[in-house]
C-alpha cells in the first residue's frame, strides 16, 4: 500500500465490512485522555513497520503523526472552546448531531483512526473468520466478490451492491 488512496480504501474495505455487518460494535475504542481531560493518541501496539508489506511504513507514520495526532489536536482545541472537557469520545459521537463540526469533524477522525489501528496487527488473521466471514460468504458468495466490489467502489465512488 503505497499511498493515500490506497490506504482510505483499505479501512474503508475494514471499518464498512465490520459495520456492515454489525462486527464494530463489538470492538469497542476507549479513548485515553491526560491528567487535563484531553484527548491524547492511543499506544501503538505495534511498529509502523509491522504492517509491511501492506501497508508501509511511512503511511503507517504519517497517519499516526501527522493524521491521527491533527485530530486529537483539532478536537482537545474544540473541546476546550466549547467547554466539553471530561465528555467521552464515544458520548461526544453518541451525540453528534449537537456538536459543532469541529468537534464532529475531528472526533470522527479520532475514532476513526483508533479504530483502525485495533484492526490491523501484524501477523493477524487472513481472512475473516467466524460470524463476519458467514455473513460474507451468504451476502456477496466470498471475500473474492466483497474485495471486488469495493476496489470497483473505490474506483468509480459508487456504493458497491448489497452495500448501500
Ligand atoms: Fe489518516
Amino acid at each position: 500500500m503505497k499511498n493515500r488512496r490506497d490506504f482510505i480504501k483499505t479501512s474503508a474495505l475494514a471499518a464498512g465490512t465490520l459495520a456492515l455487518y454489525g462486527i464494530g460494535s463489538k470492538v469497542a475504542i476507549a479513548s485515553e485522555t491526560n491528567e487535563d481531560n484531553l484527548f491524547k493518541l492511543p499506544d501503538l501496539e505495534y511498529g509502523f513497520e509491522a504492517l509491511e508489506p501492506y501497508i508501509d511504513t511511512l503511511t503507517m507514520e504519517i497517519h499516526y503523526t501527522k493524521h491521527h495526532q491533527g485530530y486529537v489536536n483539532n478536537l482537545n482545541k474544540a473541546v476546550v472552546a466549547e467547554k466539553l472537557q471530561g465528555v467521552s469520545l464515544n458520548d461526544l459521537l453518541g451525540k453528534v448531531s449537537k456538536h459543532s463540526v469541529a468537534i464532529r469533524n475531528n472526533a470522527g477522525g479520532h475514532y476513526n483512526h483508533s479504530f483502525f489501528w485495533r484492526l490491523m496487527r501484524p501477523g493477524g488473521a487472513k481472512s475473516p473468520k467466524g460470524e463476519l466471514a458467514e455473513a460474507i460468504i451468504r451476502e456477496l458468495s466470498g471475500t473474492d466478490n466483497l474485495q471486488k466490489a469495493f476496489s470497483d467502489a473505490a474506483k468509480t465512488d459508487l456504493v458497491p451492491v448489497g452495500l448501500g
